[in-house]
C-alpha cells in the first residue's frame, strides 16, 4: 500500500537537472540564481520586490525587522497558525496579543481583528491564509491600518493563490509585504526557503542587507570616512553593519530548485484544485459528520485539504482516527493546535481560550493533498476516514 503523507514535494528530472547546474556552477552561494529566482517571483505574483532568503519563519523575521518592529511594539497574529508567524515578532523584541479566528474557516476576520485591536496601538498585523485559503484582506486590512498598524501577509501556504480582488496573493495591494515557504510539503518546494514579496525598492534593499548581516558595500552607504578612497570609491576590502543583521540568505541550490518549481506553479495549483474537487465531491456522503473547511476569498491554491470533523458526533476521538488512518498508510495533521496553548505563550501571556480558534482546532484536519497523488488517492482517503469514523461512506 503506497503510503500517502499529508503533504509531499513533486520533483521531475528537470528540477534535479537545474539543482546539478548550480552545483556545478561557481556558486554554490552568492550567485545569480538567488537574484533570478527573485525576479522570477516578483513576476510571477505582480509584486515589484521579492526577497529570497532561508525559510518563510526568516522570511516573517526579516519582514517585521524591515518595517521597524522592535521592543515595546504590539504585533496582532491569529491564534491557529505555526508558530513562526508569533515567533518572529518575539525575536524582534515586540509582543504578541492573539485575535481569534473564524471557527468554520479558522482565518482571522476583520472582526476577530477588531475586538484583539481595540483600544490599542499595534505596530503590525499578521494575518494567515491558512491552508492557502485567503482572508478577508480588503476588510483586514482596513481595521489593522484604522489601528495604524502594518500589515504582512503569512502567506507561507497560499502561493498560486488569487485574491479577493483578483490579484495574486503577494502582489500586497492592501499590505506592506507577505512571506512564503518552500518547505517540501509546500506548493513549491525548494528545499529550505522563503520570499518576501513587496513593493517598495528602498524596504527590499533593507530586507536584503538584514539577510546579510546588515551589511553593506555600496559607497553611497556607507558611513566612515575611512572607508572610503578619496575619489569616493569604496576601500576594495570594506565593508560596513549598518544595522544588526543575521545569516538568512538562501543558497543557490535552492534558488535554483525554486526557480525551476516556480515554472511549475499553473500546473500544481491546477492539480491541487481537481483534486480538492474531487474531496469535495467524496465527502458528500460523510456530511454532515464530516465538511470541508469553510473557503476564504478569492481563488486559492489550497497547501491543505483541510476538513472539519464533529468527533462528539461520531463517538470518535481524533487520536484514534489519526491512528486509523496511519494504521491504513495515510498520515493526516492537525493545523494547527492555537498557540496560547504553548508552553511559551503560557508563560507569557497565562492560559488563554479563544472561542473560534477552539471551534477550529477542535474539529480541523488535514487529510493528503500533494500533486502526485492519483484520483484514485482522494476515494482511497475517503473511505479510510470513514471506517475510522466508523461511518461508511
Ligand atoms: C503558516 C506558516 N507560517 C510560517 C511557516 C514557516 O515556514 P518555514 O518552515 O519555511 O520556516 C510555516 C511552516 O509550516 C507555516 O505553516
Amino acid at each position: 500500500m503506497t503510503p500517502l503523507p499529508y503533504g509531499r514535494q513533486l520533483i521531475e528530472e528537470d528540477d534535479i537537472a537545474a539543482v546539478v547546474a548550480a552545483l556545478r556552477s561557481d556558486f554554490l552561494a552568492h550567485g545569480p540564481r538567488v537574484g533570478a529566482f527573485e525576479q522570477a517571483f516578483a513576476a510571477a505574483v505582480g509584486a515589484r520586490e521579492a526577497v529570497a532568503c532561508s525559510s518563510a519563519s526568516t522570511a516573517l523575521l526579516l519582514a517585521l525587522q524591515g518595517l521597524d518592529v522592535g521592543p515595546g511594539d504590539l504585533c496582532v497574529v491569529p491564534a491557529v497558525t505555526f508558530l513562526s508567524t508569533a515567533t518572529a515578532p518575539l525575536l524582534c523584541g515586540a509582543r504578541v496579543a492573539f485575535s481569534d479566528v473564524d471557527a468554520d474557516s479558522g482565518l482571522m476576520t476583520p472582526a476577530s481583528l477588531a475586538a484583539a485591536v481595540a483600544g490599542r496601538s499595534v505596530k503590525a498585523v499578521l494575518p494567515v491564509h491558512l491552508g492557502g485559503r485567503i482572508a478577508d484582506m480588503a476588510g483586514v486590512s482596513l481595521v489593522a491600518r484604522a489601528a495604524g498598524a502594518a500589515v504582512v501577509e503569512d502567506a507561507a501556504h497560499a502561493v498560486g493563490g488569487v485574491d479577493g480582488f483578483g490579484a495574486a496573493v503577494g502582489a500586497c495591494a492592501v499590505s506592506d509585504a507577505a512571506c512564503y515557504s518552500f518547505h517540501p510539503v509546500k506548493t513549491l518546494a525548494a528545499g529550505e526557503g522563503g520570499m518576501i514579496t513587496l513593493n517598495d525598492p528602498a524596504r527590499a534593499a533593507r530586507m536584503r542587507r538584514l539577510r546579510n548581516h546588515g551589511v553593506a558595500h555600496d559607497p553611497a552607504l556607507l558611513t566612515l570616512a575611512e572607508s572610503l578612497e578619496p575619489d569616493g570609491s569604496r576601500k576594495p576590502w570594506v565593508y560596513e553593519q549598518l544595522e544588526l543583521g543575521f545569516n538568512y540568505r538562501m543558497d543557490e541550490m535552492s534558488a535554483a530548485l525554486g526557480l525551476s518549481q516556480l515554472g511549475k506553479l499553473g500546473r500544481f495549483s491546477a492539480r491541487r484544485a481537481a483534486l480538492s474537487a474531487l474531496y469535495d465531491q467524496a465527502l458528500g456522503p460523510l456530511a454532515p459528520l464530516v465538511r470541508p473547511a469553510a473557503p476564504g476569498e478569492g481563488r486559492p491554491t489550497l497547501h491543505l485539504y483541510q476538513v472539519l470533523i464533529d468527533f462528539d458526533a461520531a463517538g470518535v476521538r481524533r487520536e484514534g482516527v489519526m491512528r486509523r488512518m496511519a494504521a491504513a498508510g495515510i498520515t493526516v495533521q492537525v493545523h494547527y493546535i492555537p498557540l496560547y496553548r504553548q508552553p511559551t505563550f503560557i508563560a507569557r501571556h497565562g492560559e488563554q481560550r479563544l472561542p473560534g480558534a477552539e471551534a477550529f482546532y477542535a474539529r480541523a484536519l488535514a487529510l493528503p493533498l500533494f500533486p502526485a497523488m492519483a484520483d484514485g488517492d482522494v476515494q482511497r482517503v475517503v473511505e479510510a476516514l470513514g471506517e475510522a469514523l466508523g461511518v461508511r461512506p
